[in-house]
């Protein structure tokens, strides 16, 4: 486990931001930690990272205990500082460096020699696609570029495992494709990913596992598609039926609503694709497209919290 959260706690006065989480990452995983804004995502990675002070549960963070009965161990947290790498969800950089400087400071904070610092801010900026722009003040950086430096000095210190804090958000879909490619060649290079969003589509084609947090408690921890194919069970389906001419769904017991002259939502506790077609065919009409509605983000949210 390189992660493992038990019981975690976390109130700001009144406001209860973590109420029991529990949350598990397992070596060579790529875990998108999914909620709602203000569910508590950022709370959770700051208090596995140590910077605020949580008031009851158990982390254990690559292998070592940091967090119990309310207390930080301050030697496991400089021991396991130097195996994870954090890009902070609110970060800043500094605008008049370059990339190439930015770098090497973060590396001499970390006390890696000269010459192996420039080694490593030069693999890192070609990894991550700015050694173009390697000597050109980051003051005129895209959203994008902004996010990618950041992400390479979260890797600086070579780190096994990766916390990123919504680090999609904000970038258009041609920069989030970009990310999540550099997420899959990190996740094959052997480190291990736990990264925050707001947006399923952030979490989709690169996570193994997908948390799902609600109001400081985890309600769902598996593979997308199960968590999905749950939600569809407990929820109903919807299909998007197309025939070639009107139909009544009178009697049928479905909820059938109309979306076009010949188009036609439907709503049904059960996967009915099979009885549609009978049913359009004793119609005499013909199934024109058939699709199911996959349920969005906001929609499993809400069905979640209700
Ligand atoms: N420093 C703080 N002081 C008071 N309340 C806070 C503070 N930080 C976060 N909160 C509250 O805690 C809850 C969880 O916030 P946060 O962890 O930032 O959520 P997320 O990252 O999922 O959007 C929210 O209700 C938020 O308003
Ligand atoms: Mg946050």
């Amino acid at each position: 486990m390189v992660l493992k959260i038990e019981g975690l706690v976390k109130n700001y006065g009144d406001v209860k931001a973590l109420d029991g989480l529990d949350l598990e990452v397992k070596q060579g995983q790529v875990y998108g930690f999914l909620g709602p804004n203000g569910a508590g995502k950022s709370t959770t990675i700051l208090s596995t990272l140590g910077l605020i002070y949580p008031q009851h549960g158990r982390i254990e963070l690559v292998g070592l205990e940091v967090f119990r009965d309310g207390k930080y161990s301050e030697d496991s947290l400089v021991e396991v500082k130097r195996k994870v790498g954090y890009m902070p969800e609110h970060a800043t950089l500094w605008d008049f460096l370059t990339p190439m400087q930015t770098l090497d400071i973060i590396g001499e904070a970390f006390g890696i020699p000269g010459r192996e610092r420039r080694k490593r801010a030069e693999e890192l900026l070609k990894l991550l696609n700015l050694w173009e722009v390697r000597d050109k003040k980051v003051g005129k950086f895209s959203k994008g570029m902004r996010q990618r430096l950041l992400l390479a000095q979260s890797l600086v210190n070579d780190p096994e495992l990766l916390i990123l804090d919504e680090p999609m958000t904000g970038l258009d879909p041609s920069g989030i494709a970009e990310f999540k490619d550099i997420i899959k060649d990190l996740n094959r290079e052997g480190k291990t990913v736990f990264f925050s969003s707001h947006i399923l589509a952030h979490v989709e084609e690169i996570c193994d596992t997908v948390g799902i947090i609600v109001k400081g408690r985890l309600i769902a921890e598996d593979r997308l598609e199960t968590i999905k194919r749950e939600f569809l069970r407990k929820a109903g389906y919807i299909i998007i039926l197309e025939t070639n001419k009107p139909i009544s769904f009178e009697g049928t017991g479905w909820k059938a609503t109309p979306l076009g002259e010949k188009k036609y939502r439907i709503a049904a506790p059960d996967d009915i694709r099979e009885e549609l077609h009978d049913f359009v065919a004793s119609q005499g009409a013909k199934i024109l497209t058939m699709q199911v509605k996959e349920p969005s983000l906001e929609e499993i949210f809400l069905k979640i919290v209700e």
